[in-house]
């Protein structure tokens, strides 16, 4: 199939806070070797370039005055088995649906990504922010990517160690921003089991399921799926961008002086270190389920900024900084977005 360029197409459906912000030029591709025709075309070449998977992590705040990618790779396969190490590798197309790759290991009776279940968004945007849920990263079981150069169209292969993984951060959000498309994704999954079930409330949901008794990788992919649809919007009925901030990590002094002041502060260990929930600091700044016509704060879940209906990017932008400053006047505390703004 040929490539073509559209001018002026609305990104609505594109982006699951639902935002109707115009891009100048868009095209889709469902190979390497249609995305390389599209990277030379001077247009494309000239253009600002915005590679669109499920456009589940972004704000738009304007139109985007440049070209939108959108990626369409598909394959979802076992490519091989080690016996030694009980594990297959499974490749994924970038264009792939996360849950969907979710629901194949699961077909295939293979474990290490159930924890992940229902996370929005596609493959290839996986690795960027190094997704993770409930006590499990992408890295964990991550082999490698191949991806496409965009000032030259080589594929390249990026191992684990070369993508920089960290907190809801790798290369590709730092210093090879906007350098590479990704186009698959390898990830070396268990065929024996060892699942994790260490967040407090997956033993407790397994326990409502009748479950907790050995549970099938299916069955904490169920457990998740329950927890999540009970606190997370559903991008199809409420446009969001699930955490709109990181957890942000405070130096063991100012946590121990902020618990101090707010004995039921949480606070999870980290290197060098405490992280604690930046859903807790708004919350306790008033914001949770604050609404301001077509949005506002998610009333389940503090972390989730929320379109019900018709709102504007910039608007919701405004709200954040609003909440960034009331978090940092109230304590002291600077809070990042985690969706990337446009
Ligand atoms: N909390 C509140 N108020 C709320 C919600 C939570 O005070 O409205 C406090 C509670 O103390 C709770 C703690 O925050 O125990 C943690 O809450 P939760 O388990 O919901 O997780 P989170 O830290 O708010 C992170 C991820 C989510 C991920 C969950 C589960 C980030 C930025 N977010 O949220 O990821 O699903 O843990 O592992 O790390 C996403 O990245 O889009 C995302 C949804």
């Amino acid at each position: 199939m040929p490539v073509s360029l559209e001018s002026n197409v609305s990104l609505r459906a594109y982006n699951t806070f639902g935002i109707d912000a115009k891009a100048r030029l868009f095209a889709r591709f469902a190979s390497v070797e249609q995305l390389r025709a599209l990277l030379v075309l001077p247009e494309v070449q000239q253009a600002e370039k915005l590679i669109l998977g499920g456009g589940s992590n972004l704000l738009f705040t304007k139109d985007f005055d440049g070209v939108v990618l959108k990626n369409e790779i598909r394959e979802l396969e076992v490519i091989s088995h080690d016996d030694v190490s009980n594990t297959a590798l499974v490749r994924a197309g970038a264009g792939e649906s996360w849950h969907g790759l979710v629901e194949y290991a699961l077909s295939q009776n293979l474990s290490g990504i159930e924890n992940l279940s229902l996370i929005p968004g596609t493959v290839g945007a996986a690795p960027l922010q190094n997704i993770g849920a409930y006590g499990a990263e992408l890295q964990d079981t991550f082999e490698h990517l191949e991806a496409v150069e965009m000032s030259t169209g080589h594929l390249r292969m990026f191992t684990r160690a070369e993508c920089g993984f960290g907190y809801r951060e790798s290369v590709f959000k730092n210093t090879l921003k906007n350098q590479y498309i990704v186009t698959a994704v390898v990830l070396r999954l268990h065929r024996q089991h060892q699942l994790n079930v260490s967040y407090g409330a997956i033993r407790t949901t397994l326990e409502e399921m009748g479950l907790e008794t050995e549970p099938t990788p299916a069955d904490v992919s169920e457990a998740i799926m329950r927890i999540r649809r009970s606190k997370l919007p559903d991008p199809a009925e409420i446009g969001n961008a699930g955490s709109f901030f990181k957890n942000p990590e405070l130096s063991q002094a100012k946590y121990d002086a902020l618990k101090a002041e707010y004995p039921d502060l949480p606070g999870y260990p980290v290197p060098g270190g405490v992280k604690v929930p930046a859903a807790w600091l708004i919350e306790r700044g008033g914001w949770k389920g604050v609404r301001r016509g077509a949005h506002g704060v998610h009333d389940r879940q503090a972390l989730v900024l929320v379109n019900h209906g018709g709102a504007q990017g910039a608007d919701i932008q405004m709200l954040a900084q609003e909440i960034i400053t009331s978090v940092r006047a109230k304590f002291g505390v600077e809070l990042h977005p985690e969706v990337n703004i446009m």
